[in-house]
């Protein structure tokens, strides 16, 4: 059936100014906490990098301790399950790749640590001869905000496989084995946002752009400096050659 192309969104880290929005990333976290850790793992984020979205040293202790992880082996060699610490990272909720497979119809959920640079330049003409200049940086997060509400009836005469679900937007195109993962008001927000698939969307996508680039901010600030130097360096070289290659007497 026919993919689409994922919608463009506004995103606050988009830009060269752009930045993280912390309240929309705690949000973003408690989606993935009660919907999207059910499936997915994280595991290139340990739980203390969450200090950087404003909670506290017990408060990441606590969330942590919510998370059961595998450790060993022991003084009588064997492997035992033990509370997550800070310095552990979020865990699979399954024992291992085939197992997550099985449970899934046969297609394992990918780990969501990079999953927001792993989808690229998505977009369509004309888009993307723009996108190749730019590195097309939001192309993760509109993909996945796309593809969790572009959950729809598929069209007559469309065969959906068996385990499958119909989400145009689904980039290898063929049936996706997520199903849904969520719908309005699952997940309660306390600072009065939308509880709205939309809005998780949202909330959730640029929680994983934080995961996969934790340094956005910083990155840009460096490039802005870098183009401010570069410029004043111009003018100096400049002036520098006017001044040396002038007819003096
Ligand atoms: C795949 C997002 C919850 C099971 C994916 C993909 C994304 C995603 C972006 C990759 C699609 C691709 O390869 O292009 C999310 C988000 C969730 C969520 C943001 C929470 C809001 C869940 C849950 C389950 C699940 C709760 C299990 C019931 C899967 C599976 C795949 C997958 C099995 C592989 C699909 C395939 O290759 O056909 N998910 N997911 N996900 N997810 Fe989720």
């Amino acid at each position: 059936y026919p993919l689409k192309h994922p919608k463009s969104e506004k995103w606050t880290f988009s830009g060269p100014f752009g930045h993280y929005d912390k309240t929309q990333l705690q949000r973003g976290l408690k989606v993935y906490a009660e919907v999207c850790s059910a499936c997915h793992s994280m595991r290139l984020v340990s739980f203390r990098t969450l200090e950087d979205l404003g909670y506290s040293d017990a408060q990441v202790k606590a969330f942590a301790a919510n998370y059961k992880v595998q450790d060993g082996p022991n003084d009588e060699g064997e492997m035992f399950e033990r509370a997550a610490i800070p310095s552990d990272y979020f865990p699979s909720p399954y024992p291992n790749a085939q197992a997550a497979a099985a449970a899934n119809n046969g297609a394992a959920p990918p780990d969501m640590s990079l999953l927001a640079k792993a989808r690229g330049i998505t977009r369509g003409f004309p888009q993307f001869i723009f996108d190749m200049f730019t590195q097309y940086q939001e192309g993760g997060p509109d993909y996945i905000h796309s593809l969790l509400t572009g959950y729809e009836e598929p069209p007559a005469g469309t065969q959906v496989p068996e385990g499958g679900h119909y989400n145009p937007y689904f980039a290898n195109a063929s049936s996706l084995a997520m199903p849904k993962p969520i719908n309005d008001d699952q997940v309660t927000y306390d600072d009065g946002s939308p509880q709205t698939v939309d809005q998780y969307a949202r909330d959730v996508s640029a929680f994983l752009m934080w995961t996969a680039e934790p340094h956005l901010e910083e990155r840009k600030r460096t490039g802005f400096m870098v183009m401010v130097f570069l410029l004043i360096f111009t003018v100096l070289i400049y002036l520098t050659k006017k001044s040396v290659y002038a007819n003096k007497e």
